[in-house]
């Protein structure tokens, strides 16, 4: 994978020398790569969130605070800005530690190519919305490629997160976790890279996994398990040479780990802890009333079936992709039964989530309309439905309307609910933030 490597990218914003050089002294800069309407909506929404009043000036780009603000805290916080009253947020900085050609895959997001991630900003002005802070815990019951955990972990908000695949847990832990175990993972390494020299595929991956079992820690086995995996799939869907492919994204998995402590250490980030588990969402092995925020994404195109997705790395894993696909949401089934199964999985599921958050916080879900079997099926309305007839409400539903591959175009909803009982101050606090909120606030 090649692309602008870290050290070039510092050079560049000079962020590493001592003076943070001739940025302009404009008040607030959003990020060039927000072009999207509901990344507006969602840039003025974390403002909001954090108690700024501001105008939008300057052909929508530019923002002009009206009121006092505590500038330090918005600069370690804000997603959607690069720069405040002339200085570059911590976010530019996080964003700067990229391997990838893809502005979203800086730190350790880009390790392995899991189909349906989140956009990492969006996640991060999400945490910012929903009013979580240093200390707080945010839940992911879905968390597949582990983006919330990651970006909560730099805000120093806890995450735990939850998924019924095995592969998902690996990579959510291997994002958040390998930068606890550089130096150990460095020493593996020589010894890990001798394993793939012969060029014979099976012999070649039997070694590799007989000396990665002999790794005793367990997080730097993860790496390495990881590592290897990464180049299953290189070699499954780019049909590339297993040593190459090992060796290439093992140089990147190191490259990057030590980008994020890096990262950490020059902006004294305190990092949230994090707590990946596998379970099954519509069961949370957690205590009701124990969480205050959730942010996801369930399964919602019915037709994209993660098991087969991922089936190479599944039975890599030692899994049999057929036996464990009776627990995932929206597998199961066949024809208008998959739809009811699906409904039912989501039922639970929302409860679940109802049962785990505290009264009076926040649960953002990012779901959309599937098309299954030539015909459109209302995930949306069905979550809003059930989620407020189990006592959420919904506080706002914004589309997210993006153009993929082939500019088709892809609508997805955010929808931010409530946990019902909300004290009224509490909504008062959300609702009326900024200079249109409505008359019932004064
Ligand atoms: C849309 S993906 C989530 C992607 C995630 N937001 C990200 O950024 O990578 C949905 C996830 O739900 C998981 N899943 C399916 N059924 C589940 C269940 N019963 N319990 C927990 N997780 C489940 C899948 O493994 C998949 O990773």
């Amino acid at each position: 994978m090649k692309g602008i490597t870290a050290e070039r990218v510092d050079d560049l914003t000079g962020f590493w020398s001592s003076g943070e050089e001739e940025l302009e002294e404009e008040e607030l800069i959003l990020f060039d790569n927000v072009q999207f309407i509901y990344e507006l909506a969602l840039a003025q929404l974390e403002l909001r969130s954090l108690g700024v009043e501001f105008e939008v000036t300057n052909g929508l780009r530019e923002f002009k605070l009206l009121k006092e603000v505590d500038a330090e805290i918005l600069k370690r916080k804000l997603a959607y800005f690069r720069e405040i009253k002339g200085e570059y947020t911590d976010y530019f900085h996080i964003t700067q530690k990229n391997r990838t050609r893809s502005v979203n895959q800086y730190l350790t997001h880009w390790i392995y190519p899991y189909k349906g991630k989140f956009h990492p900003q969006m996640i991060r002005a999400l945490l910012n919305i929903i009013g979580l802070k240093k200390g707080d815990t945010v839940l992911d019951p879905f968390i597949g490629s582990g983006t919330t955990a990651l970006e909560a972990q730099l805000l120093g908000i806890n995450a735990v997160g939850i998924d019924i695949s095995p592969l998902c847990v690996l990579q959510s832990r291997v994002k958040t976790e390998s930068i606890e175990v550089l130096p150990l993972i460095n020493e593996w390494k020589d010894e890990i890279q001798k394993r793939v020299n012969v060029n014979l595929f099976n012999l070649e991956k039997k070694s590799l996994n007989s000396e990665i079992n002999k790794i005793p820690d367990e997080k730097v086995r993860n790496f390495y398990r990881m590592a290897k995996l990464v180049a299953v799939s290189d070699v499954a869907r780019r049909k590339k040479e297993f040593s190459k492919a090992f060796r290439k994204n093992l140089e990147l998995m190191v490259a990057s780990a030590g980008d994020y402590v890096d990262v950490t250490e020059k902006l004294k980030l305190d990092l949230g802890s994090v707590d990946i588990r596998i379970g099954d969402t519509r069961a949370l092995p957690l205590n009701d009333e124990s969480i205050d925020g959730i942010v996801t994404s369930p399964p919602y195109s019915i037709a994209l079936d993660y098991v087969t997705n991922d089936a190479h790395a599944l039975k890599e894993m030692g899994l049999d992709p057929s036996e464990i696909r009776e627990e995932f949401v929206g597998v199961r089934g066949k024809g208008e039964k998959k739809i009811e199964l699906y409904n039912e999985d989501m039922k639970k599921s929302l409860e679940e989530m109802y049962r785990v958050l505290k009264r009076g916080r926040y649960a953002a879900i990012v779901i959309g309309d599937a098309t299954y079997q030539g015909k459109k099926i209302e995930t949306v309305k069905f979550v809003i439905d059930y989620a407020e007839n189990i006592g959420f409400k919904l506080l706002k539903n914004i589309d997210k309307i993006i153009f993929g591959l082939y500019n088709v175009m892809q609508k997805e909803n955010i929808l931010i609910f409530v946990k019902g009982d909300l004290d009224l101050a509490e909504d008062k606090k959300y609702r009326c933030r900024g200079a249109r909120a409505p008359k019932t606030c004064r």
